[in-house]
């Protein structure tokens, strides 16, 4: 069995050091081969069109997007009117340990953070269907601090760090949570060439038949 560690939030389990070096360099190495596929992007938020502080890519048959008329999932990357590259077997596998869950996810999101001046506000990941499935967090490179709040955007918080190698399950009674990262420690790691950190989130969107 794993080493994981239950939050004080129901549904929250964190995996510390799931992956070790090896793994990690494995996993980094993938992504960025996926990453060459098909070249990150900076999304822009809802309305305003004001772009974010992070850059983004998707693998897998539906990537989730940020664009001026909304959030949702698309099948093509309208950036090269491609699909989106594959998930590498090893997320898939990572996915198959911790998500006990009966299919395979759908998209992986993959967020890109400079250190120091990217971050992600507290938000719910609110567009799956499938509401039933976690969302499975990876972490590669610099260290985060991740917040976890409640059901509604004023509510209590709490932070936590995420390192590299660390898995992140949110699901059941905590899959609708706020959360968001507050910030990324610069030289934290030395994983990601040039500094930084990457996040992949495992997602089933649609209702498995
Ligand atoms: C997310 O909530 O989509 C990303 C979380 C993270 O970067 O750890
Ligand atoms: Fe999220």
């Amino acid at each position: 069995m794993r080493k994981s560690v239950e939050t004080e939030f129901e549904g929250i389990t964190l995996y510390p050091g799931f992956l070790d070096g090896s793994g990690q360099r494995a996993l980094l190495a993938a992504v960025l081969e996926g990453l060459t596929a098909e070249k990150p992007y900076r999304p822009r938020m809802p309305r305003t069109g004001k772009p974010w502080s992070i850059h983004q890519m998707n693998f897998g048959p539906l990537g989730w997007v940020s664009q001026p008329e909304g959030y949702g999932y698309a099948e093509l990357n309208e950036a090269s009117g491609r699909p989106w590259p594959p998930i590498p077997p090893l997320l898939l596998d990572i996915w198959a340990e911790v998500a006990n869950y009966p299919a395979p996810p759908e998209c992986c999101l993959v967020n890109l953070y400079d250190a120091p001046k990217s971050r992600m506000g507290l938000h719910r990941d609110e567009d799956e269907a499938a509401l039933d499935a976690p969302v499975v967090s990876i972490s590669l490179g610099d260290t985060c601090v991740f917040r976890v709040g409640g059901f509604a955007r004023g509510d209590k918080s709490r932070s936590f760090r995420l390192a590299s190698g660390d898995v992140l399950v949110l699901g059941g009674a905590s899959r609708l949570r706020y959360h968001g990262v507050d910030r990324v420690i610069p030289g934290s790691s030395t994983l990601v060439p040039g500094g930084g950190r990457i996040n992949l989130t495992l997602r089933r969107v649609t209702k498995p038949a």
